[in-house]
């Protein structure tokens, strides 16, 4: 699974579409097969081929994790049946007793797996405000074994200063666990600055056609990677064959998607800026957004598909705005061809807790969009007659 210096001297979009993809050796196909064989035959009796069954290791699914790992600059990654089974999965490392201490933006599943899950299993989890350093290292335990983040977090696209929490966290000796989600490795590779783990829901930009749930954990070091494998293995929450496919196809045109979906996303983020049925747009790509110099330093090729603002209206309205887009679906889900927009308060992010919903920000009328491919235009009249009162 190690990069080999060929790999390295390529560049991420040509890497997206041969790392893990060379052609079949029986046929010559270009494309990866789907191997949705269960088990395997094996040379001997205790002697162990390649592959021996699917939860431990399926070869269309190796050849994902092959290309996963290189664009996030791994020594390996795991693919596994949603972004919240990769996410539980490296909350197993720790062992009763032990603490993470988490972001305040992040998503509403996480906070729940976090707070409604982990706590059941002994695991202690702290929100801190990753903004204020020392509200971080004021938040650190003796028995904080992890720090979780995602690189651009949700809805409140604030961005951590990743490079300062990774150097506080090895000073400690704490793993460093990124849901790089919101910026795909196409703009941002934590493992590249330091961190540990970077785990995505692949059922969004990485996926990109919203047909596939999926999770991935890349990982920077192998006892580390062995580790998570065990877990994962022992547990069971693999990518299937099937999905394994969509998630490879997709990654193919990774670069190019997202690339596309930030310009259009800036554009979109630009007008709302200047509606009169807005009060407050954040978006990483524009001056007014409180971290827009760090986006500056750390993303590289656009500041990502989602925008939230605030429309100038009550809870009421901002239901009836977001069920009166006509392109825009109203539903939850991100990163992917078709352009979506949500009420985080009651869809997204309705599984925090109410007073934790209000420290973190999160506003009956804030709106969350994901832009997609289609055409700014179009994107742009849509909003406009929601906002100003269509239906
Ligand atoms: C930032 C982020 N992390 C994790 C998840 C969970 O991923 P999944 O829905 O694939 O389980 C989501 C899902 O919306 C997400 O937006």
């Amino acid at each position: 699974m190690a990069l080999n210096r060929i790999d390295d001297q390529m560049k991420f979009r040509t890497r997206a579409i041969h790392v893990g993809n060379a052609p079949d050796p029986q046929t010559g196909a270009v494309v990866q097969p789907i191997h949705p064989a269960t088990t395997f035959i094996q040379p001997g009796a205790g002697e162990w081929g390649k592959f021996d069954y699917s939860r431990s290791g399926n070869p269309t699914r190796s050849a994902v994790q092959e290309t996963l790992a290189s664009l996030e600059g791994g020594c390996g990654a795991l693919a596994f049946s949603s972004g919240m089974a990769a996410t539980h999965c490296a909350t197993m490392l720790l062992k009763s007793g032990e603490h993470i201490v988490a972001g305040q933006d992040i998503y509403g599943g996480s906070y729940r797996l976090f707070h409604k899950v982990c706590n059941q299993a002994g695991i202690e989890v702290t929100l801190a405000d990753l903004q204020d350093l020392n509200s971080l290292d004021a938040a650190i335990r003796p028995t904080t074994r992890m720090i979780w983040l995602e690189s651009i977090g949700n809805p409140r696209l604030t961005v951590p200063d990743l490079p300062a929490i990774i150097q506080l966290a090895q000073a400690r000796s704490l793993l460093v666990a990124v849901d790089n989600t919101f910026a795909s490795p196409a703009l941002l590779r934590p493992l590249e600055l330091g961190a540990d783990i970077v785990m995505h829901s692949a059922t969004k930009s990485l996926g990109g056609h919203s047909d596939c749930l999926a999770g991935v954990l890349a990982v920077r070091e192998k006892s580390l990677l062995d580790k998570l494998y065990f877990i994962q293995n022992a547990t069971g929450a693999v990518l299937s064959p099937f999905d394994a496919f969509l998630l490879g196809r997709g990654l193919k045109t990774l670069e190019l998607r997202v690339h596309e979906q930030c310009r259009t996303a800036l554009r979109i983020a630009q007008c709302l800026e200047s509606h009169p049925m807005v009060t407050r747009v954040l978006y990483p790509g524009l001056t007014s957004h409180p971290d827009h110099q760090r986006a500056t330093e750390l993303l590289n090729g656009g500041f990502g598909s989602i925008i939230t603002f605030e429309a100038k209206c009550d809870f009421e309205t901002t239901r009836r705005i977001v069920k009166s887009t006509k392109l825009f679906g109203l539903a939850v889900s991100l990163g992917a061809a078709e352009s979506l927009i949500e009420q985080p308060a009651t869809m997204s992010h309705a599984s925090y807790d109410a007073a934790a919903r209000v420290k973190a920000g999160i506003t009956d009328s804030l709106i969350r969009l994901s832009i997609g491919l289609e055409d700014f235009d179009d994107l742009s009249a849509d909003l406009d007659q929601a906002l100003r009162g269509g239906n």
